[in-house]
């Protein structure tokens, strides 16, 4: 059997490739991939020598080329993965989707439908969905194969529409089809830019983990390893014209996972428990974030007797070992290229991603928190001391890392200064927290807080002024740290 698998150098496609191309010695596999900055021939490099493969470089948006290679290669099978897959990108690119997932699709169901006539004998077209179609959960119920279609987002719409178009050429023209729509992926090849992947790497180099909004999105994780075995059921053993939903039973809320995730990297990396964690950084939500995703993949356990053959922690720790142990890879795919995305994305002013309010929100919000405790208990009217001395024992109670009256080196344009600087409390070793009991503070102590910042390696300042009964704060964050 001749099987065109599109979008094999992807993280997905990889692993469908080789297991297709592995178990099946009599069939060909052709592997069609344009090699976006998502694919990389580095990710089948081990089967790429095989008797029965065969890659071809190409993009689904080209009609012509798309026929060309039909008519030659009298394909019997089609895979389909190929696609544009990071949502945040279709928020900043909204066309790119269509053109590959909707325009690409239709292409493939075109060249199809000419090259086998009227002749649909053992003949398949099979498109590799995602969950997201069916929109967003609120806490309870899953996604069965009759939910209604609700995309929310440019990346959804386009996989919806994508399906839309796969069962109208089923009904209109015969095309023998089958769809399948899985949740959340995760294993070795998973592109940096998807959140365990990105938060793995970010661990290894000790860069923040950027967790959108609240952190309690809930998506629902499958190994991808039995993902792949899932599209080979479905491929050989599924009905025609039918939808088959793939889910891990696997649901984790972000943060929660990120926490687990900190803990393993933490152990593999000889790190002592919680440093990881301390990466952590809130930052903007994603826009039309949706709240959770979970798959009822009761249908494909009961057909076609599937089922995930890994737990979570097993997946897991089989995929941080696989990053530490493909050094090389990573570092090829997160240079060039992917650092503008990532500076772009995450970085820039633009992006919003990196504003007061959301950085350090946990941290700072709970040195606010002890400070309105101390100021509840005591009133005002107190010296200073007082106030840093209540506080000193409210931190201690709330287990917030500080360290109290440091004196810091400053620096301007590099040089050191001969005046040092000494903070009231320095807290988790990047907030100071400038303590005053003055009736209202002057912006020169304001201004005081931001030049020291400036002049130091820290990140935030808080200045916290006890005065006239009222507790009030400001917030600034060194620049330097604004990229
Ligand atoms: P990916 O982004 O890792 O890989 C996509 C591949 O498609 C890349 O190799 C890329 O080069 C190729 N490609 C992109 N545009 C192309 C074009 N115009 N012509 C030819 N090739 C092109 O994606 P993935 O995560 O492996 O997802 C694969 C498929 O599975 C997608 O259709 C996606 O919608 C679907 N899916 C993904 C997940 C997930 O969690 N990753 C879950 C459910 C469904
Ligand atoms: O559900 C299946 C879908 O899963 C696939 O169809 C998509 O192709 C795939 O990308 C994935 O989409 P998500 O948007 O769920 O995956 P992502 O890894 O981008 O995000 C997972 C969750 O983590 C989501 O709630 C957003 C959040 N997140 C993500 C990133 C990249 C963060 O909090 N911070 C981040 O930096």
């Amino acid at each position: 059997m001749k099987i065109l698998i599109t979008g094999g150098a992807g993280f997905i496609g990889s692993h469908v490739v080789r297991l297709f191309v592995t178990k099946y010695p009599n069939y060909h596999i052709y592997n069609l991939d344009a090699l976006t900055y998502a694919g990389n021939l580095e990710n089948i490099s081990d089967i790429e020598n095989a008797p029965n493969y065969t890659f071809i470089k190409g993009d689904i948006t080209d009609a012509d080329f798309m026929d060309t290679i039909f008519m030659e290669h009298q394909f019997e099978g089609v895979i389909h993965l190929a696609a544009e897959s990071h949502v945040d990108r279709s928020i900043t690119d909204p066309l790119a989707f269509v053109k590959t997932n909707v325009i690409g699709t239709m292409n493939l169901l075109n060249s199809s439908k000419k090259i086998w006539k009227n002749d649909f004998e053992n003949k398949r077209f099979y498109h590799i969905s995602t969950d997201e179609v069916y929109g967003s959960l609120s806490e309870e119920g899953f996604f069965v194969e009759t939910t209604p279609y609700s995309p929310n987002s440019p990346y959804s719409a386009s996989k919806a529409s994508s399906d839309h178009f796969v069962r109208a050429y089923g009904e209109t023209y015969g095309l023998p089809f089958v769809i399948s729509n899985c949740s959340n992926n995760y294993g070795p090849y998973h592109f940096p830019e998807k959140l365990i992947p990105l938060f793995i790497n970010n661990i290894i180099n000790n860069k923040p983990l950027p967790v959108y909004g609240d952190g309690n999105y809930t998506r629902d994780w499958l190994f991808v390893k039995d993902h792949a075995v899932a599209i080979d059921l479905v491929f050989h053993d599924g009905k025609d014209k039918e939808t088959y939903n793939i889910g891990g039973f696997n649901e984790w809320k972000n943060i929660d996972l990120v926490k687990v995730l900190c803990k393993l990297m933490d152990a593999k990396l000889g790190r002592t428990e919680g440093e990881s964690e301390r990466l952590i950084t809130y930052v903007k939500d994603r826009p039309g974030h949706d709240k959770r995703y979970a798959i009822d993949a009761t249908k494909i356990n009961k057909e076609l007797n599937w089922k995930p053959s890994v737990t979570f922690e097993q997946g897991l720790v089989q995929t941080i070992d696989w990053y530490l142990e493909n050094e090389v890879w990573l570092k090829n795919v997160t240079s060039g290229q992917y650092m503008d995305y990532y500076r772009e994305y995450y970085e820039s002013d633009e992006s919003g991603k990196n504003e007061v309010d959301i950085l350090y929100k946990d941290e700072s919000y709970q040195i606010i928190g002890a400070c309105m405790k101390v100021h509840n208990n005591l009133g005002s009217g107190f010296l200073e001391a007082v106030y840093e001395e209540a506080l000193e024992k409210e931190f201690i109670n709330q287990n917030i890392p500080f360290k109290k009256q440091v004196t810091l080196d400053l620096y301007y344009e590099e040089e050191k200064m001969k005046k040092k600087y000494r903070a009231d409390f320095i807290c988790y070793d990047k907030i100071i927290v400038e303590v005053k009991a003055t009736g209202q503070v002057p912006e020169i102590f304001y201004n005081q807080v931001k030049n020291y910042l400036k002049a130091t390696e820290l990140e935030l300042g808080l200045l916290i002024n006890f005065g006239a009964n009222l507790l009030t704060f400001k917030r600034v964050l060194n620049t330097k740290y604004r990229k």
